[in-house]
C-alpha cells in the first residue's frame, strides 16, 4: 500500500493497461473466455450473425438490462437475464466471465454481482460463454464442449424459441417451469401472467393470472399436433416428450424452414402469440394468438377495470364509473394491471358522524361479473342484499338475480361490460361515495326515458286486457245442439273404490264385465262439475294453464279432484275428443297424472284428473323462497321420474303417446313430491310404428320445442325428449329457459356449458 502510494503513476498506468486490454479483447466473435469482459457498447454475436447478446434499453426507459435478441431487431427480445434486476449506469456495466467459471453481471465498482450463474467448478478457467445461433446462450467446457453446465433455454423469459424445451418443472430450481410475461411493453419485469404445461402430466398448455387464476388451457396434445394450432403444421412442428423422470417431460417445437424468424411469446395481454418475420413485408406478423379474445383474458383491467366490448385493441379497457386508472402511464405501454382506483374514497367508516353523506349503489348493466363473490346467500331479496352490502364497510359491490344475493369485498375483477343483445349480462350494484353522485342535470336529461317506462307497460296492459275480455267473450257458450251421452255424477264419484277397482283387475284380470266397464271413461254431468267446483268460482282456481283454467274440486266424500277446462281453440270434435280421452285414461303409470273422467256440455270439454296437493313442478322451481325446499335429492327424484312416464308414453304403453308439451307447469308433484307428467291436452297418438309425424298447427310453449318442431312442424318423441333436456337444465339451474331472452347469444345451454368451464 505504501509503497503505491509512493507512485501513483504506476497505478494510473496498470488502470489504462488494464482498459485498453478490455476494449481490446471483449468481443470475441460468438464467445466469451475466462477472465473477460462484455461492456456496455459490445455485443456477442451468434456464429451464423442471427442472434446478437448484450445490454439494451427498452424504448425510453434509463434501464439497462442484459438481453438476447434477433440480430437487426432490437425490439425483439427473446431472453433478458437480469429482468428483476435492472442497471442504471451504462459506463460501469459489464457482464464477465470470471475464472471461477461463473457468468456474473456487475454495475459499477461493487464486488457484488447483480446476476450470477451460482455454478461451482472444481477448478479455474474451464468455461466459456457461447452465444449459438439458435439464441441459446451456453455456459460450456472449454476443452470438451458438450458438456453444457448452465443455458439461457433453461431459464426462458416471456419466450420460447424453436428448439428450446419447455420444461414441466425447471430442471434447476426444481419449480414448474413458466414463461412470464413482461410487466409492460417497455419493463421486462415479470407481469401477471404466465404460462406452464399442465402438472399433472398432461400434455396441455395453462395460462395463469397472478400465478393462481387458470383462464385458458390448451387442448390435450393428440401425439402429432395441437388442435388450436393446427394451422401452423404446415410451418411448424411441435412434440411433447414424456418421461418418467419429471424434468425430462417437455414440449419443443421446430421450423420446417429454419431460416424462418419466429418467436413463441406470451405478451403483456396475457395473450400467446406466435411472431413471425415476413421479409416480403418486413413486418413482424402475428401468425396465431389465444385467447383470441382479449376480453377472456382473466382480469386483463385489473381492479375495477372494465374490458370493452367491442375491444378497441389500443385500449381495451376503462374504469368504472367514479374511477380513475391507477396509472395512465402503464396504460400506454399495454399494462393495466394496475387498474383503476376511487376518484373520491367511501365514507362508510365515517357513516355515523353527522356530516357526511351516505355512500350510494350505482346500478351497471348488463355485465360479465367478477367471478369470486364473498358471500352467495339465496335468502336475502333484492333489498336485504342492498343492506347487507351498505352495512358492511369493506362490500364493494352487490348483485342480486334469481338465483339469490351476491357481495363482493375488496377489489372487483375481470369485469366486462357486454354488448347489448350479445352475451348474458347481469346487472352489478357498485359502492361510491355520495361524491360521486351524478348531478341532477344529468338526472332530468333521462325524464323522457321515464315517460317511455310508464307508457310501455301501460299499453301492454290495455292491450293484454282487450284481449282478455275478447277471449271470454268467445268462451260464452254457444246455443248447439248435440247428443249428450248419459253421464254420472261426479260429487258421487268415489276415488278410493276407483283405486280398487283398478288393483282388482291387475290382480284377478278374469272379470271380463267390470274390464269394460273400466275400459269406458267415466263421462260426469256438467251440473255436477258446477257443483264440485262451487260454480268455478275463483277460490278453488288453481292455475291458468295453456289450454284453460283448472279448478280444485272437492267431492261428497271430501277427497279432491282436479278439474280443468279445455279452451275451445283445439278444434277438436267432440267423438274424436272422447276417443282420445279414453285410450288417455288407460294410461296408468306412476309418473303420469290419472285422468279420472271427462265432461263433455255442448263444446266445452272438462277433463277431471286426480288432484295433486303440491301443484305444479314451476310453482317451486322459479320461486326463490319456495326453490329451497327442492333439494338435490328431489331433483334427481324429479328429473328420474320424468323420463319413466315419457318412455311409458312412448314405448310401454300400447298406445304410441308423444305428449309435445313438456315443461315444469305440467310436471304436477304429489304429496312426496313424485313427478307426474299432466296435461296431455296436445299429445298426439301416432300409429304404433309410426315415430314421427307432421302437423301444420304448431302447438306448445316455444322454449321448449325442438327446432324442427319450432319451425316445420315435425314432431317426433324426439321432441319429448329435447323438451326434456331443458326442463333439466331448468331444474338443475332453478332458472326459466326464456330468462335467457334478453341475452340473445346465450342460451341455456351454453350457459351450463360456462358454468361447467368455469368449474
Ligand atoms: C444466485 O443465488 C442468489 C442467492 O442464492 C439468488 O438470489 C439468485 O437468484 C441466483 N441466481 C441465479 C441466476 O440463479
Ligand atoms: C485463467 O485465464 C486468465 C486469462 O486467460 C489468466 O490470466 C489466468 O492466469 C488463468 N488462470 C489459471 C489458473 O489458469
Ligand atoms: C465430453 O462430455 C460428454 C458429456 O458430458 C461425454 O459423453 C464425452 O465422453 C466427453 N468427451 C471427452 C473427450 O471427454
Ligand atoms: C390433468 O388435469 C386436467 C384438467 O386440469 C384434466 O382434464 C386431465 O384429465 C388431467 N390429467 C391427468 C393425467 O390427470
Ligand atoms: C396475487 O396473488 C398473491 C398471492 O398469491 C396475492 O397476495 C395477491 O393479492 C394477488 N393479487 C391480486 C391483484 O389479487
Ligand atoms: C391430431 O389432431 C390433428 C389436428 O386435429 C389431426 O390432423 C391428427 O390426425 C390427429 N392425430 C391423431 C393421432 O389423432
Ligand atoms: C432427471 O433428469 C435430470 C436432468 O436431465 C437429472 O439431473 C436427474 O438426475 C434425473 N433424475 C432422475 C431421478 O433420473
Ligand atoms: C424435441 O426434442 C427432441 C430431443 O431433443 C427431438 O428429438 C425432437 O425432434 C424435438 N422435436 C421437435 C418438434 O423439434
Ligand atoms: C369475441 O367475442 C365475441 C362475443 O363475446 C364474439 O362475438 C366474437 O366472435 C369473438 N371474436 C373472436 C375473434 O372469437
Ligand atoms: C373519516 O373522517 C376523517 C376526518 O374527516 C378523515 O380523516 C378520514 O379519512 C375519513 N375516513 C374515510 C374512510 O373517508
Ligand atoms: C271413436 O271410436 C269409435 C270406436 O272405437 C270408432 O268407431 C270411431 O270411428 C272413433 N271416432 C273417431 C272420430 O276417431
Ligand atoms: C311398420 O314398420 C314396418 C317395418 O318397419 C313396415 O313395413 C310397416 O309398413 C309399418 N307399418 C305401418 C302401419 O306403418
Amino acid at each position: 500500500m505504501s509503497s503505491m502510494t509512493k507512485k501513483p503513476w504506476l497505478l494510473f498506468a496498470l488502470l489504462l493497461i488494464m482498459s485498453f486490454y478490455r476494449a481490446c479483447f471483449s468481443i470475441v466473435g460468438d464467445t466469451l473466455s475466462p477472465g473477460h469482459s462484455l461492456l456496455e457498447s459490445d455485443t456477442i454475436l451468434s456464429q451464423g450473425s442471427k442472434f446478437e447478446l448484450g445490454f439494451f434499453k427498452p424504448g425510453t426507459s434509463s434501464k439497462i438490462y442484459l438481453g438476447i435478441w434477433y440480430k437487426g431487431f432490437h425490439e425483439e427480445i427473446v431472453w433478458v437475464a437480469n429482468r428483476e434486476n435492472p442497471l442504471s449506469h451504462p459506463s460501469s456495466s459489464r457482464l464477465e466471465l470470471s475464472e471461477n467459471g461463473n457468468l456474473l453481471l456487475f454495475e459499477g465498482s461493487s464486488e457484488i454481482p447483480v446476476w450470477p450463474t451460482n455454478l461451482t467448478f472444481p477448478q479455474l478457467n474451464i468455461t466459456e460463454a457461447v452465444l449459438g445461433d439458435d439464441g441459446n446462450f451456453v455456459l460450456r467446457g472449454r476443452s470438451n464442449t458438450s458438456t453444457i453446465f448452465w443455458e439461457s433455454f433453461d431459464h426462458p423469459t416471456d419466450t420460447l424459441l424453436p428448439g428450446a424445451k419447455f420444461r414441466v418443472i425447471n430442471k434447476v430450481t426444481g419449480k414448474p417451469q413458466q414463461l412470464i410475461s413482461w410487466k409492460n411493453s417497455k419493463d421486462p419485469a415479470p407481469g401477471v401472467f404466465s404460462e406452464r404445461l399442465n402438472p399433472n402430466g398432461s400434455q396441455q398448455f395453462l395460462l395463469e393470472w397472478n400465478k393462481s387464476q387458470i383462464y385458458w388451457s390448451s387442448e390435450v396434445y393428440n401425439g402429432t399436433s395441437l388442435r388450436s394450432v393446427s394451422e401452423s403444421t404446415l410451418i411448424f412442428d411441435v412434440s411433447f416428450v414424456s418421461s418418467k423422470n419429471e424434468s425430462e417431460r417437455y414440449f419443443n417445437y421446430s421450423l420446417r424452414n429454419p431460416s424462418t424468424l419466429a418467436r413463441y411469446r406470451i405478451d403483456q395481454t396475457g395473450q400467446i402469440r406466435i411472431l413471425l418475420w415476413l421479409p416480403v413485408a418486413s413486418v413482424w406478423n402475428t401468425f396465431w394468438s389465444t385467447p383470441t379474445n382479449i376480453s377472456d383474458v382473466y382480469a386483463l383491467c385489473g381492479a375495477f377495470g372494465v374490458v370493452q366490448y367491442p375491444d378497441n385493441s389500443s385500449n381495451p379497457c376503462e374504469c368504472l364509473e367514479g374511477f380513475k386508472p391507477f396509472s395512465m402511464e402503464d396504460n400506454r405501454l399495454n399494462d393495466w394491471s394496475g387498474g383503476c382506483v376511487r376518484k373520491s374514497p367511501l365514507q362508510c367508516e365515517n357513516n355515523t358522524r353527522a356530516n357526511v353523506k351516505k355512500d350510494w349503489f350505482m346500478k351497471i348493466s348488463n355485465m360479465r361479473l367478477p367471478v369470486y363473490s364473498k358471500e352467495y346467500n339465496l335468502a336475502l331479496n333484492a333489498s336485504r342484499c342492498e343492506l347487507a352490502c351498505m352495512e358492511n364497510c369493506s362490500c364493494t359491490a352487490y348483485a342480486y338475480n334469481r338465483s339469490g344475493c351476491m357481495i363482493w369485498e375488496g377489489a372487483l375483477l375481470n369485469l366486462q361490460q357486454l354488448p347489448y343483445g350479445g352475451k348474458i349480462g347481469q346487472d352489478i350494484y357498485l359502492r361510491l361515495a355520495a361524491a360521486e353522485y351524478p348531478s341532477t342535470q344529468a338526472e332530468s336529461g333521462k325524464k323522457w326515458k321515464v315517460w317511455v317506462a310508464v307508457l310501455v307497460p301501460a299499453t301492454g296492459l290495455i292491450l293484454c286486457l282487450s284481449i282478455c275480455f275478447s277471449c271470454k267473450g268467445r268462451l260464452k257458450r254457444k246455443d248447439q245442439t248435440g247428443e249428450i251421452p248419459s253421464s254420472y255424477n261426479l260429487l258421487l264419484f268415489d276415488f278410493d273404490a276407483e283405486i280398487h277397482a283398478i288393483n282388482d283387475e291387475m290382480n284377478t284380470n278374469n272379470n271380463m264385465k267390470k274390464r269394460e266397464k273400466d275400459a269406458e271413461l267415466p263421462l260426469y254431468s256438467y251440473e255436477s262439475v258446477l257443483a264440485a267446483t262451487n260454480n268455478f268460482s275463483t277460490v278453488n282456481k288453481l292455475g291458468e294453464g295453456g289450454f284453460g283454467p283448472v279448478y280444485k274440486a272437492k267431492l261428497l266424500r271430501g277427497q279432491e279432484i282436479a278439474v280443468k277446462i279445455l279452451s275451445k281453440r283445439s278444434g277438436q270434435g267432440i267423438e274424436e275428443f272422447r276417443n282420445e280421452t279414453i285410450l288417455i285414461a288407460k294410461l296408468q303409470h306412476r309418473n303420469l297424472v290419472r285422468l279420472l273422467g271427462c265432461c263433455i256440455e255442448q263444446d266445452e270439454k272438462i277433463l277431471i284428473y286426480e288432484y295433486m296437493p303440491n301443484t305444479s313442478l314451476d310453482f317451486y322451481l322459479f320461486d326463490p323462497t319456495k326453490k329451497k325446499m327442492l333439494g338435490w335429492e328431489t331433483r334427481i327424484r324429479i328429473i328420474e321420474g320424468i323420463p319413466q312416464g315419457l318412455l311409458y308414453l312412448h314405448q310401454y304403453s300400447r298406445l304410441r303417446i308423444i305428449h309435445r308439451d313438456l315443461k315444469p307447469s305440467n310436471i304436477l308433484l304429489d304429496s312426496e313430491m313424485n313427478p307426474k307428467i299432466s296435461d296431455f291436452g296436445m299429445a298426439r297418438i301416432v300409429g304404433g310404428n309410426e315415430t314421427q309425424a307432421n302437423t301444420n298447427r304448431i302447438v306448445g310453449t316455444y322454449c321448449y320445442m325442438s327446432p324442427e318442431y319450432a319451425m316445420d312442424g315435425l314432431y317426433s318423441i324426439k321432441s319429448d325428449v329435447f323438451s326434456f333436456g331443458v326442463l333439466v337444465l331448468e331444474i338443475v339451474s332453478g332458472r326459466k329457459n326464456t330468462s335467457f331472452y334478453n341475452n340473445e347469444s346465450l342460451s341455456h345451454l351454453r350457459y351450463a356449458w360456462e358454468l361447467w368451464r368455469d368449474d
